[in-house]
This record gives structure tokens, C-alpha cells and sequence, in this order.
């Protein structure tokens, strides 16, 4: 329950997302005695705003049991004391609660799923963005800023998206869901198909490469990235032989991304780009220390938890952490002010570009391709314009007349902690 309602504090204090409208027009209502003092309040309240947005954050856990044996005998277990509902189960409660939410709320109701496993994620995402305004920040979220960070580090390196080379360890949620959004933005500014900018994506998982032979045998997310190689069965003999440009781990295993595999990558790049975005830091596939250092100080480097800067032969460099707080909270306000009825892959797309655009010259300097947390209400608000322009061009958003400036109007609707005083 607690991952819920952090991710919500999280959309409203980076994002501005107000956390409830209504309750707060209530509290004041309580508040104040005569009418004509509330009538005045209301007045007030409305014009915060030209236009006032409702919204409400509502955090939900859905509880279908659990195989823990130990908990399941724990007589202070407060969860359902039943194992997990899995298969026809699982979908139809599922099936149940997605249309109730859509029936009690409406169509402008942006669900966020968050920690589902595997399988399920990417079914229930397939399922529901057909139907439903819905978000994956497990796949969609850490796609978008992965994105975000790679756009920024082509200015570092140099050429364009479609001239990498991707090699990925780790082919779950996380990989595959940025593996397909990299194909698929390198689809837009080329004029090659999605399944030809594939090509240039490899993904390692516990058993080695994906590749043909073993495709019979992949769960279909993993499929479209099985391309005709020989196979191999570790990171370092793929390294050697496919010879990325860009190395991600999303493998959540640690110390994965060793010194022969850092010294591969910097002895065929010049700037070899690291990512190594497992969490948390002991599960990193390697620290920005052995990223530099390893790398004789030529490795542009971005990790899922948080390094300090630092000092290798005389240059500070700083490690830009991938964060997904960076987008969700302004993808999400984009998509709230917009009205937007269904979430497109072309609006994470253009809340990374909105993000890579934050990162300056100066952060390159030190090796930072993120820009830093200190202007989060700021990006939040460019990311929301940006999401919010493009569900408009998609004849996706309800909220008409599409404002002319939507940065502006995205500032304009962020709420902001402050107590005002009326008396
Ligand atoms: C079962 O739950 C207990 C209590 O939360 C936890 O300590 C233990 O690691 C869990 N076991 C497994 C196999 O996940």
C-alpha cells in the first residue's frame, strides 16, 4: 500500500497533480461559518485557476492472496488468507475492477499499474490501452526516461539513435519495454519499419542472446528481439561479438557489467554509453566508479540508483540517475489537463523528448545527461505541454479548446502547497 500512495505524493509534489480538489473545497466549507464568507471562498478558490481541474488521487492495492506460507499461517496476516487467484481468476476480478472504475469515474480516469509481474503486465497493458486510460510505469515509464537519457547522450557522442548498436542484459518489463520504444522512435525519424529498427536491439536474459534457434522456446515479449546470430551464452561473448555502441542492464542482477566487459566496450568506442539502471545500488550491474574508471573516463554512464560524482584522474564526473520520477508525474499531468481518453506510444515518446531537451551544455560538461531534480516543477510542466500537445495532434484529448499555450496552461494548473489565508 505504501508504493501507491508514494507514487501518488510523487505526482503531486513533482508533477502538481492536486492531490483532491473536492476534499479541499470541503475542509474550507467546514471551516467558515456564514454563507456569504463561503460563497466568497468558492469565488476564490474557482479562480485559481481559469479553468478548474478536478482531480483526485485515489491509491488501490488489489489483494488476490499470497504462496507465503509463512504469512499465510501468521495469525496477524491482514491480507486474504488464500493463495494468489491466478488464470480466468485473476483476469475476471481483473476485467471486473478495470470496468467499474470505468463505469463510477468515467473515461478520463488514468489508471497506473505499478509492480504487476512480468506476464501479467504486459497482458493486462496489451488488453487495457485498447479500452482504458492506462499507464505501465514499470514499461512505459522507465522506457520514456531511458529514452529521454539516451536523446541526450547523442549530443555527447555524437550521430543519431538509428546509429547505435543496443545491447541489453536483463529481457524483462523494464528491457523489453525500452528496447521497443528506442525501435520505435528510431522508426519515426527514419523512414524504416519498427521491425527493421529491431534489428539493431539485442537483448541478453539468464540463458544468453536471443536468438532465432531459441525462439520457439521465448515468451512473446522477448520474440521480436530473437534475431539469426549464433548463440551465446554470456554478456562478455556477446559484447565481443555483437559490439554495441550502448550496453543497458536491466538484469537486477548486480556486479553483472564486469571489468572485462567495461574494457570490451571502451576498447571498440570511443564513448561507450553505459546504462546500468538495476536497483537498488547493490543490484547495479556496475558502480559509476568502475564505469569510469574501467573505462579510462571515456564512458557516458547513467545508473538506476544514485553515485556520488566522481574524481578520476584529475575530472569530476557526475552520474545522471534514471529516474522514473523525472516523467510519470508530468506525463501524468499532461494527460489530466488534456482529457486525454487513451494513452499513445507517441506521448511517451514526446514526454522523452521533453525531458532530453531539459539537459544542458553545462550538464554535459560533467557527464550528467539528466538534468538535475531541482527544476522538477519546471520539466514536469514542459513534459506535460509536450504529452498534452500530442494527444490534441492524436485527436485524443476531450478538453477543448485546446489551449494556445500549453506550458503555460500546464503551469497554471499545477497545485502548489500553499495555505492561503482567509481571514
Ligand atoms: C514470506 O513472508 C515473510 C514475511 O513477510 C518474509 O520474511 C519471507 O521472506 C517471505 N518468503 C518468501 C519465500 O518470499
Amino acid at each position: 500500500m505504501g508504493i501507491p500512495v508514494g507514487k501518488l505524493s510523487l505526482y503531486t509534489a513533482l508533477g502538481g497533480v492536486r492531490p483532491s480538489a473536492v476534499s479541499v473545497v470541503l475542509n474550507v466549507l467546514k471551516a467558515c461559518k456564514d454563507q456569504n464568507q463561503w460563497i466568497a471562498l468558492l469565488t476564490d478558490l474557482y479562480s485559481i485557476n481559469n479553468v478548474m481541474i478536478v482531480m483526485q488521487c485515489l491509491p488501490i492495492t488489489i489483494d488476490v492472496g499470497t504462496n507465503n506460507e509463512t504469512l499465510l499461517n501468521d495469525e496477524y496476516y491482514i491480507g486474504l488468507r488464500q493463495r494468489r487467484a491466478t488464470g480466468e481468476e485473476y483476469h475476471e476480478l481483473l476485467q471486473e475492477f478495470m470496468n467499474a472504475v470505468k463505469q463510477n469515474y468515467g473515461e478520463k480516469v488514468l489508471v497506473q499499474f505499478e509492480d504487476f509481474a512480468n506476464h501479467n503486465a504486459f497482458d493486462l497493458l496489451a488488453k487495457y490501452s485498447k479500452s482504458h486510460l492506462v499507464f505501465n510505469d514499470d514499461i512505459q515509464g522507465t522506457a520514456s526516461v531511458v529514452l529521454a537519457g539516451l536523446l541526450a547522450a547523442l549530443k555527447m557522442i555524437g550521430g543519431g539513435l538509428v546509429d547505435q548498436t543496443y545491447l541489453f542484459l536483463g529481457a524483462g518489463e523494464a528491457g523489453t519495454g525500452i528496447a521497443e520504444l528506442i525501435a520505435l522512435e528510431m522508426s519515426k525519424h527514419t523512414e524504416l519499419p519498427v521491425d527493421d529498427c529491431r534489428k539493431k536491439i539485442w537483448l541478453v536474459d539468464s540463458k544468453g542472446l536471443l536468438v532465432e534457434s531459441r525462439k520457439e522456446s521465448l515468451q512473446h515479449f522477448k520474440k521480436p528481439f530473437a534475431h539469426e546470430h549464433e548463440e551465446l551464452k554470456t554478456l562478455l561473448e556477446a559484447v565481443q561479438s555483437i559490439k554495441p555502441t550502448v550496453l543497458i542492464g536491466t538484469s537486477g542482477v548486480g556486479k553483472t557489467f564486469t571489468q572485462e566487459v567495461i574494457e570490451a566496450m571502451a576498447s571498440f568506442n570511443e564513448k561507450p554509453v553505459i546504462f546500468s539502471l538495476s536497483n537498488p545500488t547493490s543490484h547495479s550491474e556496475c558502480t559509476a566508479e568502475e564505469a569510469y574508471t574501467w573505462s579510462k573516463g571515456t564512458a557516458v554512464f547513467a545508473s538506476g540508483s544514485p553515485f556520488d560524482p566522481v574524481e578520476y584522474e584529475g575530472k569530476t564526473y557526475v552520474p545522471g540517475q534514471s529516474n522514473n520520477a523525472y516523467v510519470f508525474p508530468g506525463f501524468g499531468l499532461g494527460v489530466v489537463i488534456s482529457g486525454a481518453i487513451r494513452v499513445h506510444d507517441d506521448m511517451l515518446l514526446a514526454a522523452s523528448e521533453a525531458l532530453a531537451e531539459e539537459a544542458t551544455q553545462e550538464n554535459f560538461d560533467k557527464g550528467l545527461i539528466f538534468p538535475p531534480f531541482t527544476n522538477i516543477r519546471k520539466i514536469s510542466a514542459s513534459i506535460a505541454a509536450k504529452v498534452a500537445a500530442k494527444a490534441y495532434d492524436l485527436g485524443l484529448a476531450s478538453r477543448l479548446p485546446r489551449p494556445d499555450d500549453l506550458f503555460k496552461y500546464a503551469e497554471s494548473c499545477m497545485y502548489t502547497p500553499l495555505y492561503r489565508s482567509y481571514r
